[in-house]
């Protein structure tokens, strides 16, 4: 009973007490964001947002073409024309998009990132954008401060300003208002932790039908069990 009790409580304690988890690099807290796996349109626009403003510096040199193909139901002329776009680079080859192996101005891979910062921080760095002329890029960012990223979506997103009491204000609109903004930055989220993680999309679906078999299993012979011992009361 003592050991049911220690288990209890360590389960909940790594819940509740996971040491600087819920930290948000200089922030305190991160947005909250929950990515969806098996929303295939969400994963699609994702690729399309990583496509347009993100593969000119950071790799996915973890995933395959074929793989991202299969997944995200792509169809071929799509994948080989516009997202591909080298005769050189071969469906089965890993998405390095012609950029070199280390890149020269440090921006990470992105395959296992969020695995690494967690969806969530990643949510909160690309929304916390803003103007900073002490930076050599130009731009600063809340969650991690001079950052040598620019500010690629400011676009979308319209500039930021920080104010003195540390809170971020828009000084231009961009082409997205906030609301779609953010959803938009979701799906990328929800891109590149699919990205991070292929086989969830079946793994979250199998286990589904894995808990069912469990319950139907355990019913099963426990209506087994009470024939078996009837006679023996
Ligand atoms: C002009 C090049 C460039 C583009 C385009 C760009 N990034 Fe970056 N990114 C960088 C650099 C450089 C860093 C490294 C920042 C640092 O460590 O200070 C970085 C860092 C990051 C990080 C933090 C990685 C980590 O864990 O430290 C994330 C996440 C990220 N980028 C996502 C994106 C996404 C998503 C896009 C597309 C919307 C994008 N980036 C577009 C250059 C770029």
């Amino acid at each position: 009973m003592f050991k049911l009790a220690l288990l209890f409580f360590m389960l909940f304690a790594g819940e509740t007490w996971s040491a600087g988890e819920k930290e948000c690099g200089s922030l305190e807290y991160c947005d909250e964001y929950k990515s969806n796996v098996h929303d295939l349109y969400s994963l699609q626009r994702g690729l399309g947002l990583y496509k347009n403003y993100c593969s000119s510096c950071h790799t996915l040199k973890y995933l395959r073409w074929n793989r991202l193909q299969r997944d995200l139901d792509i169809p071929e002329s799509i994948l080989t024309e516009d997202l591909i776009g080298s005769p050189e680079v071969k469906t089965s080859d890993f998405i390095t998009f012609g950029l070199p192996e280390i890149s020269a101005i440090g921006a990470p891979d992105l395959t296992l990132r969020t695995r690494v910062r967690g969806e969530e921080w990643i949510y909160t760095y690309l929304r916390t954008f803003y103007d900073d002329i002490d930076q050599p890029t130009g731009a600063n960012n809340l969650v991690y401060p001079g950052t040598a990223m620019l500010n690629v979506l400011s676009g979308l997103q319209g500039r930021q300003e920080l104010t003195p009491d540390g809170r971020l204000l828009k000084s231009s609109d961009g082409t997205m208002t906030k609301e779609e903004f953010d959803l938009a930055i979701g799906d990328l989220v929800t891109f590149l932790a699919y990205a991070s993680e292929p086989a969830r999309i079946t793994r979250e679906r199998n286990g589904i039908f894995v808990i069912l078999f469990f319950i139907v299993f355990t019913a099963v012979m426990w209506l087994l069990n009470r024939e078996y011992t009837k006679d023996i009361k």
